[in-house]
């Protein structure tokens, strides 16, 4: 396995918008996230990933586009970019950006043009525009329906309808035609040319839709809406382009299919480097769980020969110090709704949901592979489930008419300073307030109070990040087995990660022969793993080397087995694969 950077990276996720405030607009920026640049460095990121920034009349906020090669004004120049880029280079931090490919935003040139142009032109066969059924075509196309909820198609005056997979202010692309292609090699172009080391692919496997465009049986997975052959000549033509530059410019993709087979396609040596595991964001806090999906990823791995892109959490799901202390589903998710599952409503004991989300951070800093943590995880933000309503600026939450919460909890501009006005998000003088209102509770969670603090949130993960390398090592994971139901505990490299999912504290086991190096609560004398925590050892002796013997059993008595890139074995990595995560 040749050792790309991103093989064992921690990149950082910025919801710009979000992030810092530096002109007082209440809205995030470029120039916000430079002047904070300081914290990542510190954190220990090794890249950051932007949610999009270029021109967009920000009905999702920045994915629906309407000019792909410039800034939106809100959130900066072009200058600003480019100040951005080369402060993260000096620091050694990548710069990502976000490719939003599948649509655009109604506002976009393109669109604006096939409006105006007559049914069958060549402006209008750039997206997706179909005649109705019925008498008069007033019934849809078909039976797609939006991610977003209600009817996947919006009619215009003259009686066609256009296709979105999502709001209808982002009309879908059809990726058949040759400008589509052209255009979006133009727009890669454009921002490797100006320093941009890689790119998230919004729902990569959106692009191409079956050309029938099918009645969808049932409510499930639509097939034919998604995952289409053709997407993967897009991709090995995208890989291409990024490898013209020095060094190879990185892809990581948004996809969700139903198996790993479909997924390993996207992963192949001339298409994606990687793809987010989002396996483990929607697990439940239990131990068997967590260890089959991370036996899947892994798996995974090994057939494509590239590491996972752990993640716990993003700009779409319910933050994890939430989701962890509300009651816990062990039933899992509708395979169509994965997502949705982890965006519930309810209860949660926050303190607990902070233990458990500490843990759950180490544990994927652990495993072989990339870690992608979203902005205010370092901090155990939680979600604001008390914003008001009219608040609310998500779709989702817009065409639910309220039933669905949506995204915008987990998208209130962050505490930086607990004694100033908006958290520090703003500038003091500011007089325009955040885009979103933060609740006084905000305060708690400032990054400047955590900064005082070696036992805060973020002290924990600063020593994580940290000690990530020096802890663990190597491409494969051997099982430990201890006998308590509720520890899922691991050796990589001369490392050993344990988290205890239980409520009482456990005895770290004798034979491990291991001191404790780090826990994500106080560890003591290490001689236990506390409950609802997550400690990481290192072997003294290596006797205790657990290497798996014909029978399954290590010299040292410990049942264990081996999965990782290099090769699964045993009888915990046998997965079917319908286990797979399913699209949301
Ligand atoms: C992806 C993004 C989400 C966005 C959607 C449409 O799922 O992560 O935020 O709303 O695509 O672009
Ligand atoms: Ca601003």
């Amino acid at each position: 396995m040749s050792t790309n950077w991103w093989h064992d990276a921690v990149i950082y996720q910025v919801y710009l918008r979000s992030f810092a405030d530096a002109n007082g607009d209440g809205i995030g920026d470029l120039a916000g996230l430079t002047s904070r640049l300081d914290h990542l460095e510190r954190l220990g990121v090794d890249a950051i990933w932007l949610n999009p920034c270029y021109v967009s009349p920000q009905r999702d906020h920045g994915y629906d586009i309407a000019d792909y090669c410039a800034i939106d004004p809100s959130y900066g120049t072009a200058e600003d970019l480019k100040a951005l880029v080369a402060d993260a280079h000096s620091r050694g931090i990548r710069v990502l950006m976000d490719m939003v490919a599948n649509h655009c935003s109604d506002q976009h040139q393109w669109f604006l043009d096939a409006i105006a142009s007559a049914p069958g032109s060549a402006a209008r066969d750039r997206f997706l525009f179909r005649d109705g059924r019925g008498v008069d075509g007033e019934l849809p196309p078909n039976n797609w329906q939006s991610v977003f909820g209600g009817a996947a198609w919006t009619r215009v005056d003259d009686g066609q309808w256009y296709f979105h997979a999502f709001d209808a202010s982002q009309p879908d692309f059809n990726w058949r035609n040759r400008d589509v292609v052209e255009y979006f090699d133009g727009v890669l172009r454009f921002w490797f040319d100006r320093g941009v080391d890689g790119f998230r692919i919004d729902v990569a496997h959106g692009l191409f839709k079956d050309s029938a465009m099918p009645d969808a049986l049932g409510d499930g997975h639509n097939y034919a809406m998604w995952d289409q052959p053709e997407v993967h000549e897009i991709y090995r033509r995208w890989r291409a382009i990024g490898t013209e530059y020095e060094p190879q410019r990185y892809f990581v993709g948004e996809i969700w299919v139903p198996t790993i087979e479909a997924m390993a396609q996207y992963l192949l040596a001339d298409e994606l480097h990687q793809a987010f595991t989002f396996d483990l964001l929607v697990q439940p806090w239990e131990a068997t769980r967590m260890a089959a999906a991370i036996d899947r990823a892994l798996v995974q791995a090994e057939r494509v020969g590239g590491p996972p892109a752990w993640t716990l959490s993003n700009h779409d799901v319910h933050r994890p110090a939430t989701r962890f202390g509300q009651e816990q589903h062990l039933d899992a998710p509708l395979p169509t709704d994965m997502i949705a599952a982890a965006r519930r409503r309810g209860d949660a004991d926050l303190a607990l949901g902070v233990r458990r989300a500490k843990a759950a951070t180490m544990l994927q800093l652990a495993l072989p592979g990339t870690v992608y943590l979203y902005q205010g995880e370092e901090l155990g933000l939680p979600e604001v489930f008390d914003l008001p309503d009219e608040a609310r600026e998500d779709p989702i939450w817009l065409r639910s008419n309220g039933e669905e919460l949506g995204r915008d909890g987990c998208r209130v501009p962050l505490p930086w300073d607990a004694a100033s006005p908006t958290f520090g998000f703003s500038p003091p003088s500011s007089t325009s307030a955040p885009w979103l209102p933060q609740p006084q509770w905000f305060a708690d969670y400032a990054a400047n109070t955590q900064d005082l603090s070696d036992d805060s949130t973020l002290a924990v993960f600063r020593r994580a990040i940290a000690g990530k390398r020096d802890t663990f090592s190597g491409p494969d994971i051997d099982w430990l087995a201890s006998g308590h139901p509720s520890l899922l505990a691991f050796r990589r490299g001369s490392g050993i990660c344990a988290v205890n999912f239980g409520d009482s504290p456990v005895d770290v086991p004798r034979e491990w022969n291991a001191d404790a190096v780090l826990g994500s609560e106080h560890i003591g004398d290490g001689s236990v793993i506390p409950a609802n925590s997550a400690v990481w050892l290192t072997v003294v002796r290596d006797d205790a080397r657990t290497t798996v013997g014909s029978d399954g059993t290590s010299p040292a008595g410990l049942t264990s087995t081996t999965t990782g890139i290099h090769g699964p074995t045993g009888p915990q990595s046998h997965m079917r694969s319908n286990d797979a995560p399913q699209f949301t």
